[in-house]
């Protein structure tokens, strides 16, 4: 166990405020949540912060859709997200926004510490324009025929029907989503992020290539970006929008608005620096660039080069400390394909719920999907009955139900205190420190299979013992109490490396067993005589088959 508590300040994506929570998500917060809870369990200081990404254009006109101001919208939403976090149990110390004073506050500051430092440069470019909704468009708001196959009502990046790529301005007949106007070319001035100075460039290089542990396939990947020395690959980002925006007007420029990605990841400070405020934490003492804190950012492999290009470099420059490390995950498919509206796959987290759902199901079943790599993930539905069923209930809850009965109606709850010293038992509480290396790795499937043999293993012992013969034999009590007792103190061992994967489960268990909030170091606290279990309780149902149809017809 290691002695010294670290220090660590962890994040989670910013979801989008212009949409629902879905089971792709979760797996991100799940995955973050768990290494929290472990973290917490070691008994390291750690603050887990999020907030919702409430600015940009999709925000500012879904609203409009919808007939609300875009501060309604996302007030809306924001509700919305905090109660499928709470559902599944994502143990957030803080949930903020990104339209709040603290974010503005910070996107400004760093801002001017980037101009002055002379990193900004402002440039005029040549753009799409929506000349009867008169606004700028995104990428993503013009459509058109393909230029390769004329397939109509194709976006402006690839054509859905034959697959080729292209640039919005290779659309035939361009018309904008907003209006359905024909776009026009109009002149702006935009600000950019000068990534391609080199003190930027040789920067990135080495927090990329030499400073920072991210995983293989990223590290690669970033090599590719950030290229040579002299290669010059890096572009200049473009960190200006032109009114009408919803975000954070440029304090030196009127009518132009960060563009989202920048005030973005500053959300992430702007969240954690109100939880300072308001818990008397030191918020210098985090992300000032001398800190022995750690800092670490769960994400997607989507937004990968925002958050080891940009970010570091934003922190960098303006003063700060930068990440301790970047940790991205693949994407969840469903049987085997991207999530998808028409097949029912796109599934909410409320429709889980609704559905009657247990949360813990999902939990586990995508931590026994998830590892350290950059991997897509599959949701097989059938698979995920099928494990549910048998790990969690059939291995799992089965232990404890097995054992308990006997010990509470023969001997009032009590257990042996001597049956503890079993080599069962020392050979689970052995694999303590294995089991917390792979959680500490974000391991959690062999975490998992290593937990499911140890459960075998407990289950070969009551059936090698069978305590529903022995409590036959009126001569055999001592027998029976020493049998019950080594195989509850097993599950509760078990309980204890599963809690980060399933902590109402594991309430639950403390409250049967008596026994305080099982910790890291209750590895070697057994249970003893002076604290009498309580009556087993039923701790989780079985998933059933026709719940999944259900869950479908629900998301169609
Ligand atoms: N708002 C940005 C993040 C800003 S962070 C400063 C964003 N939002 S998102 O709502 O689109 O995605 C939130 C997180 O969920 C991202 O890390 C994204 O990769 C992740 N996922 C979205 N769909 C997913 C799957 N199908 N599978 C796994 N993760 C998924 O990006
Ligand atoms: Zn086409």
């Amino acid at each position: 166990m290691s002695s010294q508590p670290r220090r660590l300040l962890v994040t989670s994506a910013l979801p989008y405020a212009n949409g629902q929570i879905h089971i792709g998500h979760l797996v991100e917060y799940v995955q973050t949540d768990i290494w929290v809870r472990f973290q917490r369990m070691r008994g390291h200081e750690v603050h887990y912060v999020g907030a919702d990404d409430t600015h940009g254009t999709p925000i500012m006109l879904r609203a409009e859709k919808e007939g609300l101001t875009p501060k309604e919208l996302i007030a809306k939403v924001w509700q919305e997200h905090k109660r499928d976090f709470d559902d599944f149990l994502i143990s957030f110390d803080h949930y903020y926004t990104t339209d709040s004073p603290e974010n503005e506050t910070l996107s400004q500051s760093i801002y001017l510490k980037l101009r002055d430092a002379g990193l900004i440069e402002m440039r005029t470019i040549e753009q799409a324009y929506d000349p009867v909704k008169e606004m700028f468009l995104p990428d993503r708001f013009i459509k058109g025929e393909c230029p390769k196959c004329g397939a109509k009502d194709q976006y402006g990046d690839s054509c859905e029907k034959c697959g080729a790529t292209y640039s919005p301005t290779d659309l035939k007949n361009p018309f904008s989503v907003v209006s359905g106007a024909t776009p026009i070319k109009k002149l702006s001035d935009h600000y950019f992020f000068k990534l391609s100075d080199p003190r930027c460039e040789n920067f990135l290089r080495d927090w990329t290539q030499v400073k920072t542990p991210l995983q293989p396939e990223a590290r690669n990947k970033m090599k590719e970006w950030v290229g040579q020395p002299g290669e010059s690959k890096l572009g200049d980002w473009d960190i200006s929008r032109d009114a009408p925006y919803f975000g954070f007007e440029i304090p030196d420029a009127p009518g132009k608005y960060f563009y989202v990605w920048l005030d973005a990841p500053i959300g992430y400070y702007a969240s954690f620096l109100k939880y300072c405020e308001q818990t008397g934490l030191n918020f210098d003492e985090w992300v000032s660039p001398d800190t022995t804190t750690e800092q670490y950012h769960f994400i997607g492999k989507d937004i990968l080069y925002f958050h080891t290009l940009f970010w570091p470099a934003t922190l960098h420059f303006a003063g700060y400390r930068t990440p301790t490390n970047v940790f991205a995950h693949g994407f969840l498919t469903v049987d085997g394909e991207k999530m998808s509206k028409s097949r029912g796959t796109l599934i909410s987290a409320h429709s889980v719920m609704e559905c009657g759902f247990n949360p813990e199901w999902f939990r586990y079943y995508f931590a026994t999907k998830l590892n350290d790599s950059l991997e897509d993930l599959d949701l097989n539905l059938q698979d995920f009955v099928a494990r549910v069923n048998s790990d969690l209930l059939g291995k799992y809850i089965n232990i404890a139900s097995r054992s308990a009965g006997f010990l509470v109606k023969r001997f009032a709850g009590v257990v042996n205190d001597q049956a503890m010293d079993h080599t069962l038992i020392t050979h689970i509480t052995g694999a303590s420190e294995t089991i917390a290396a792979l959680y500490e790795a974000r391991e959690y499937a062999k975490a998992l299979r290593t937990v499911m043999e140890l459960a075998d293993q407990v289950n070969a012992f009551v059936d090698d013992n069978k305590p529903w013969d022995i409590a036959k034999d009126p001569e055999r009590e001592a027998d029976l109490q020493r049998v019950c007792s080594v195989t509850l103190e097993a599950f509760r061992l078990l309980t204890l490396y599963l809690k980060p994967v399933l902590p109402n489960i594991a309430v639950g268990v403390e409250e049967f067993l008596s026994i305080p909030p099982l910790n890291w170091g209750h590895v070697h606290t057994p249970l003893n005589s002076q604290s009498p279990i309580k009556p087993y309780k039923h701790l989780m149902t079985r998933v059933e088959a026709p719940q999944i149809e259900a869950l479908l017809a629900a998301n169609l």
